[in-house]
């Protein structure tokens, strides 16, 4: 027996300097983005006016497989970078399962969660550029503090568009992200016009990220020197969040290991497309077979019940159209508690490489995520977001299959984030009032009917 330890921290030496493009190793290319006009293939200036001009670059280049990451966001990953890998040992034992479980735990910074590898990024950039304020979306919420507390950093204004759902179900993010002196709106809002329309059409909804999406991008194009910034589905996230990958492969290599099955919760896909992407490009590249399981909830099956067609990124349709597994942009989820999970769409990168079969993906009711997470907390005294749940309920019955087959499979999930302002959620399911929609085949026929015909 090797004697693994229950923490492997890389130093900060060892830290990745190269973000690492999973495209560039692609056999074919996600399908490119469509104008909205025109419905021709978007061109990088073209995405200028939405998003910074380094970041429109990123989203667009799909030929360089490593890009340096700038030295200023090295020096501000190294406040909380390296994160740890994790073997759950205690985890393994209460299940009983041959199984070797590692995650790998991007919960350990203020923000709570990954999303701050590529909030840095993005706010560096517009920094960078000049610009004199940026907006952005948030679900549920993790990606608006993460973004407040980068745009803190850089000094440079934000306004967070918060899904009304988690807005109401979670006022202390909202304290969080005023805290780090960003400005937040309860989407869909009378701020915009996009939002003034979804809000007459739908009167009482609970919005959604589509929806928060148009009015963040509305308010960026029509304020002067302000852009949008995107906190998951876009190729220029999962090149940052790539990250989190490159580090556990360096981790796993350090004990000699390497995942048979690598799980991850799937919103818009930027953790699961960043844990996966070295492992994958072994995978492309034939050196390497790991499974790769997406977890997603039963209540916004994009991968598991959606179409791989073109659609727009937003409810309000004003952005480009991704071609993705898609539920449509019109599809309006109901108000699960993993609110980072109900988008209507999966990252155009992931959707190809599940489409092509290089990946799996399973989806599951809130109840039994919140069972694997409060297992989880007691057994690896960590409080999961219920997104990051997903990815335990994955790894969990991965390691029960191990038990039935006796296999010693080394599986790898990623804990994307801590639930800490979830607590609603985590009293609804001990009480026992937690309940699990899922949407028949005729709830998700509207949202089919408005995929735009291209
Ligand atoms: C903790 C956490 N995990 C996962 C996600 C899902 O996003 P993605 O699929 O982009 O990683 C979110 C989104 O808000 C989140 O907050």
């Amino acid at each position: 027996m090797k004697n693994i330890p229950h923490k492997i921290y890389l130093t900060e030496e060892q830290m990745p300097k190269y973000w690492y493009n999973l495209r560039a190793d692609m056999k074919e290319q996600p399908d490119p983005m469509l104008h909205p006009g025109t419905l021709q293939p978007l061109k990088e200036e073209e995405l200028c006016p939405i998003f910074c001009k380094e970041l429109a670059h990123q989203e667009m280049d799909s030929t360089t497989r490593y890009v340096e990451i700038p030295e200023e966001i090295r020096e501000f990953y190294k406040m909380y970078r390296p994160s740890p890998l994790i073997r759950a040992y205690n985890l393994e034992k209460y299940l009983g399962t041959p199984a070797k479980i590692y995650f790998k735990f991007e919960g350990n910074n203020t923000s709570g969660s990954h999303k701050l590898n590529s909030a840095v990024a993005q706010a560096y950039y517009a920094k960078k550029q000049g610009l004199s304020s940026i907006t952005t979306e948030t679900g549920a919420g993790q990606w608006g503090t993460a973004l407040a507390e980068a745009c803190a950093f850089y000094d440079l204004p934000l306004t967070v568009y918060m899904v009304k759902c988690s807005f109401e179900q979670k006022p202390f993010r909202k304290s969080v992200i005023a805290t780090f002196g960003a400005k937040i709106v309860s989407s869909p809002s009378e701020t915009t016009k996009v939002g003034s329309e979804i809000l007459k059409n739908h009167p009482g909804t609970t919005g959604s990220l589509g929806c928060a999406i148009s009015e963040a991008v509305e308010a960026a194009v029509s304020t002067p020197n302000c852009r949008y910034v995107l906190g998951s589905v876009l190729n220029q996230v999962l090149l940052h969040q790539s990250i989190i990958g490159l580090e556990s492969k360096i981790a796993m290599e350090s004990i000699d290991e390497y995942p048979d099955v690598i799980v991850g919760c799937a919103g818009g896909g930027s953790n699961l497309g960043g844990l996966i992407a070295p492992f994958m490009q072994d995978k492309l590249n034939g050196t390497h077979n790991p499974r790769i399981v997406a977890v997603e909830p039963a209540s916004c099956p994009s991968l598991t019940r959606g179409k791989y067609a073109y659609d727009f990124c937003d409810t309000g349709k004003v952005t480009p159209l991704a071609k993705m597994y898609t539920l449509g942009c019109d599809f309006i989820p109901s108000a699960n508690h993993a609110g980072g999970l109900r988008y209507h769409g999966m990252s155009p990168i992931l959707s190809k490489l599940y489409h092509d079969g290089y990946m799996e993906a399973i989806s599951v009711e809130q109840s039994k995520v919140f069972e694997a997470a409060t297992l989880f907390a007691k057994y690896e005294t960590i409080l999961p977001a219920p997104e990051s749940a997903h990815a335990i309920y994955g790894a969990i019955s991965e390691a029960l299959k191990c038990k039935e087959t006796g296999e010693a499979k080394t599986i790898l999930f990623g804990l994307t984030g801590t639930g800490y302002f979830d607590m609603v959620a985590y009293q609804s399911y001990m009480d026992g009032t937690m309940n699990d929609y899922i949407p028949t085949d005729e709830d998700l026929q509207p949202g089919f009917n408005s995929l735009p015909k291209v």
